[in-house]
């Protein structure tokens, strides 16, 4: 019997992924995926406790989704992620019209919840399990080993964190760092690549922490499992998200230098640049330090674009810190970046600290993307004249035209003949538009 399942995703991108894998577990049950949730016999709502009153905006959504469920008494809705790992119980005390809560690392476990599901029971799963979730996760026969892909794909090496920086609910609701073996990623990655991946973007809460178990007993680290990757016939990009700077390893600078296939792209997120903040927020580094790692990385690999994540408004911040902030950003020059306004989260240390004026806080943050947007336009003007490498991924909105990232990450326009998704090819950039660059074939 074909049930269909909706699936919503928010936040980063170990969701998508996650979300990904559940449909694939679904699919073994018997469910092909929809994008219309009229229509689902499923929904599951794979959600993000991140920043700003993120249960609210589920509860929210389930109020919008209970007339679907007085229309269609078979429907099922679950609640996955990482609002599931913190409210848990809660929410099915708050709302009935939800069937199911699982947390981030009891996925491999849903096809037995959705059985009890259908068999009446509101199961919840919260649980820190010793074994691998992705292990034991069935292919479905839609997504199984021989269906083909796009050309670029996540693939989760590590997942968690111990960094307990003062602000971030991570450790909490995805639990500490656990290294995935990287036999098994090596596997994983040539099965892609099998399907037609050409370009796979390795992930991880705090990826290059990265120290799993390799096939000679060894610890790897990110560096060299990012070596062994690149080793794979057919498979032509390696990146990787999101990482710590204090994680930055020798070794892992130089595969920027060395491995032709590592991207020259990077998300390094440093959240403030004055010292004082970075002390509070725990972040155990200082700006100099984060600068000093920038300096090696850049003479490693001179073409590298830099990206981060940056918080203004934290607890006790200064005019003087926040200044300091806009310096570090000016003397790092970034490719593009993203920036928040501090948002205090249940459970977190820096919950229980005075904040900073809302109105302050508002005025700090359009400053800093001012700079940061001035900063990623003339990333892109830079790129004008020069020649680098576009791996296609779809057709674009005018006739003719395809759509594909540059090795930097920048979305490229190409006008011209028989080009497909998967393609890589040489292309000179001829114009840069907003969010995008145009260019030609070369
Ligand atoms: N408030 C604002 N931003 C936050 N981030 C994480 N926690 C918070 C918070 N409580 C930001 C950080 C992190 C990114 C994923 O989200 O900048 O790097
Ligand atoms: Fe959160 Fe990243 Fe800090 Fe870990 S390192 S606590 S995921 S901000």
């Amino acid at each position: 019997m074909t049930r269909k399942l909706f699936i919503k995703t928010y936040g980063c991108q170990m969701n998508v992924y996650d979300s990904e894998r559940m449909a694939e577990a679904l699919g073994a049950q018997g469910y092909v995926t929809t994008e219309r949730a009229e229509e689902a016999d499923m929904i599951l709502l794979n959600t993000c406790h991140i920043r700003e009153k993120a249960a609210e905006k589920v509860y929210s959504e389930l109020g919008r989704l209970k007339p679907l469920k007085a229309a269609n008494p078979e429907l099922r809705i679950g609640i996955a992620g990482c609002v599931a790992q913190a409210e848990g119980e809660e929410i099915m005390r708050r709302a009935p019209v939800v069937d199911l809560v699982v947390g981030p690392q009891t996925y491999h476990r849903l096809p037995a919840m959705e059985a009890a599901m259908r068999a009446g029971a509101r199961p919840v799963d919260t649980d820190f399990p010793e074994e691998d979730k992705f292990e034991h996760l069935p292919k479905s026969r839609a997504s199984g080993p021989r269906a083909r892909r796009g050309p670029t794909a996540f693939l989760t090496v590590q997942e968690g964190c111990d960094k307990f920086c003062a602000f971030c609910v991570v450790p909490y609701t995805r639990g500490a760092e656990v290294s995935r073996p990287a036999t098994r990623l090596l596997a994983e990655a040539r099965d892609l690549v099998k399907r037609g991946v050409r370009e796979i973007t390795l992930l991880g809460q705090n990826v290059n922490a990265y120290h799993g178990e390799g096939p000679d007993g060894a610890e790897w680290s990110l560096a060299r499992l990012i070596r062994a990757l690149a080793e794979i016939d057919g498979l032509e990009r390696i990146r990787y998200t999101t990482s710590h700077p204090n994680d930055m390893g020798d070794d892992l600078i130089a595969a920027h230098g060395q491995v032709a296939k590592l991207m020259p792209y990077l998300h390094l997120p440093v959240q403030s640049g004055s010292d004082r903040v970075l002390k509070a927020m725990n972040r155990k580094h200082t700006a100099e330090q984060y600068l000093r790692q920038i300096e090696k990385l850049r003479a490693a690999r001179p073409d590298l674009l830099l990206s981060g994540d940056f918080i203004v408004g934290f607890p006790g911040e200064t005019e003087a810190d926040f200044e300091a902030t806009l310096d570090l950003v000016r003397a790092v020059g970034y490719g593009q970046a993203y920036s928040f306004k501090y948002s205090a989260r249940p459970g977190t240390p820096a919950a229980e600290r005075a904040p900073v004026p809302a109105a302050v806080a508002d005025d700090r943050l359009q400053l800093l993307q001012a700079l940061l947007a001035e900063q990623q336009r003339a990333a892109q003007e830079a790129m004008v004249g020069r020649e680098v490498g576009v791996l296609f991924e779809k057709p674009g909105r005018m006739e003719g035209q395809m759509v594909g990232k540059s090795d930097h990450l920048h979305a490229v326009h190409v006008v011209a003949e028989g080009l497909q998704p998967g393609d890589l090819r040489r292309v000179r950039i001829t114009a840069s538009a907003s969010h995008s660059l145009a260019g030609a074939l070369i």
